[in-house]
């Protein structure tokens, strides 16, 4: 029987693998992942890990690995869609019926048509006696006009247990649409009650302007402050962008991206209706590259605290991967958005997006901001944190500018600066080097699949077959950057046959990731797959990584392919360059 694809990604969103592992396994944290005696092996000390980031296991004594459901098969040893029916029970998720496709797609349209219902309904409280405290926060206290108000759908949920449970019913909506829908939580008693009481209610609306999820705020200083839809069958949180829906129209050539709601609400109502927001969590590949279809280039405007910042700064490299133009605002005088317009009003507002500073500057000034370049000591510190940043910069041109204009700042000549940057960049490259002769110089042995039949032929091109596995499981961004590359080009079939299932999966919309290839890859080529996964990789330079692994894979492919013959190799080579070539 086949099992749409969209439930089983579903499926593993809503089993989270640590937590499924730990009703097997005793873990511990230990760096950034969890560890604890394998399941699959006897042995005395831990050599098991979970890692939620990339949501696999892996066993470093045993090499057994996988996602979610290959867990599952293993230690309950079940056929796959038994493992399936196991986890979707466990997540509370009704199994899609026969007709599946069709079956899964009908339960879709009924939770978003619900959806829509509620949103309607919390929309109507806003005019009633039970809503009032609502209107009141909404327009007298966040001085939303009404314009405002009906665009983004804003609503209020009354203080009430079932209110929306009894309003829905009257449409005919069952407990178990309630809940699939996020809308209603489960009392363990076998009640249900709302999800969301007394609270004004932000609909989350998708590019096709569905609603989807919904967000939900106190009305006083209450905790949690903002209360969310989960996710369910309907609602990703990291691939849904708040106010898309509005600002995919914008004609003003660039978006805006802030950290929640009332910013972006803020920001629309002053004019800016190109402003969306990521809610409840950090940016992510995906809504990097969601945002990448509708613009060119996006502006940062992120509260102005601690917090705010290292948000920034680990945004700025996921969308600058998307091929993005990524710029900062810097905002000084109000904590966020929603407060400087407030305080300063829009036209202030404007001259900061026209100030916006592009990323190098941004991370530039941050560095300069922590010394004082009065004290010559000092200075020197500066200068030297200021080549790390500059010797970080891919193209030689912006290493001249940035670090030109970082000498005049520091009151040294620009030839000292270069040096001191070309020094820098040697020493990386020297580093980068030994890295790689230590790599090679492990036992091939080692680094061989655990399972014989999986053996490498080609352990060069093997290495860089597993690094481009690896990238584009860790950000799917890069799929954009595989070129022609092809399966038929690898040398190690397993790694082929992965990679050539990513690509069907990422052409045809479907999830990437490692845990969906449970019923594609046999157990040996699952774990063989997490075990790849699980090796470090420097995600800062990933674009160029991956162009060197792709070269590699090449090379070696033309060399099997025409018996070594050097002049053809180096001919095909030197074409590759030309093409793809990075310059700088
Ligand atoms: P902030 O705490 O910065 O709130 O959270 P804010 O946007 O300034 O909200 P107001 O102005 O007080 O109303 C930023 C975003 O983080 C998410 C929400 O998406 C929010 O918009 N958040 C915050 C939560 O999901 N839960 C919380 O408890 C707090
Ligand atoms: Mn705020």
């Amino acid at each position: 029987m086949a099992i749409p694809e969209q439930f089983i990604d579903e499926l593993v969103a809503r089993n989270e693998i640590s937590d499924v592992v730990s009703s097997y396994v005793t873990l511990t944290r230990k760096g950034g992942n969890l560890w604890g005696l394998c399941p699959f092996h006897s042995e005395k000390t831990p050599s098991f890990s979970v890692s939620a980031d990339k949501q696999i296991y892996h066993c470093f004594g045993c090499g057994k690995g996988g996602g979610v459901i290959s867990f599952i098969m293993e230690i309950e040893n079940l056929p796959f869609p038994d493992a399936v029916r196991l986890l979707a029970q466990r997540a509370g998720l009704a199994m899609p019926e026969t007709g599946e496709n069709e079956g899964y797609r009908r339960r879709r349209e009924r939770l978003l048509a619900l959806n829509k219902e509620a949103a309607r309904y919390f929309h109507r409280q806003l005019q009633s006696p039970q809503g009032a405290a609502g209107a009141a926060y909404l327009f007298e206290k966040r001085k939303l006009s009404r314009g405002t108000v009906t665009r983004f759908g804003l609503g209020m949920a009354p203080d009430s247990w079932d209110s929306l449970i009894n309003a829905m019913a009257e449409l005919g909506y069952d407990k178990r649409d309630l809940l699939d829908a996020g809308l209603a939580v489960d009392s363990k008693k076998g009640r249900i009650y709302d999800r969301f009481r007394n609270r004004v209610m932000f609909p989350i609306i998708d590019v096709r302007g569905d609603v989807i999820g919904f967000g939900g705020r106190v009305l006083d200083d209450g905790t949690p402050k903002y209360l969310n839809s989960p996710d369910t069958s309907v609602y990703n949180k990291s691939r849904n962008l708040f106010a898309l829906n509005i600002a995919k129209k914008s004609r003003l050539g660039r978006m805006i991206l802030t950290e929640g709601y009332m910013d972006t609400i803020s920001l629309h109502q002053a004019g800016f209706d190109c402003a969306v927001a990521s809610l409840g969590t950090a940016l992510t590949a995906e809504h990097a590259q969601l945002l990448a279809r509708y613009t060119k280039e996006a502006v940062i405007a992120y509260d102005g605290d601690g917090a705010g910042v290292a948000a920034a700064q680990r945004a700025i490299p996921i969308l600058e991967r998307t091929g993005l133009k990524v710029k900062v605002l810097r905002m000084a005088g109000a904590k966020d958005p929603d407060e400087y317009i407030k305080s300063y009003g829009r036209e202030a507002f404007a001259r900061l997006l026209d100030q916006s500073e592009n990323h190098i500057e941004y991370r530039l000034r941050q560095v300069r901001q922590r010394y004082d370049l009065a004290d010559d000591a000092q200075k020197v510190e500066f200068l030297r944190e200021a080549v790390g940043v500059v010797a970080s910069l891919h193209s030689a041109v912006e290493r001249e500018i940035y670090g030109g204009r970082m000498a005049a700042e520091a009151g040294v000549a620009p030839e000292a600066m270069a040096l001191e940057v070309k020094k820098e960049l040697s020493r990386r490259l020297r580093q980068e080097k030994k890295k790689q002769e230590r790599r090679d110089l492990t036992p091939a042995a080692q680094l061989q699949p655990k399972s014989r039949g999986l053996r490498y032929e080609n352990m060069r091109s093997a290495r860089a077959e597993e690094g481009v596995i690896r990238l584009l499981l860790l950000d799917p961004a890069l799929f954009a950057q595989t070129g022609e590359l092809e399966a038929t080009q690898f040398s190690a079939p397993v790694l082929g046959k992965i990679y050539g299932l990513l690509q069907e999966r990422r052409r045809t919309g479907l999830s990437t990731q490692l845990a969906s290839l449970a019923s594609a890859l046999e157990p040996e080529e699952m774990s063989l797959a997490a075990l790849v996964l699980d090796q470090p990789e420097d995600l800062s330079r990933s674009g160029q990584a991956l162009h060197d692994y792709i070269e590699t894979i090449r090379t070696e492919a033309l060399r099997r392919a025409e018996g070594d013959s050097p002049g053809a190799l180096l001919a095909a080579r030197e074409k590759y360059r030309e093409t793809k070539g990075y310059g700088g």
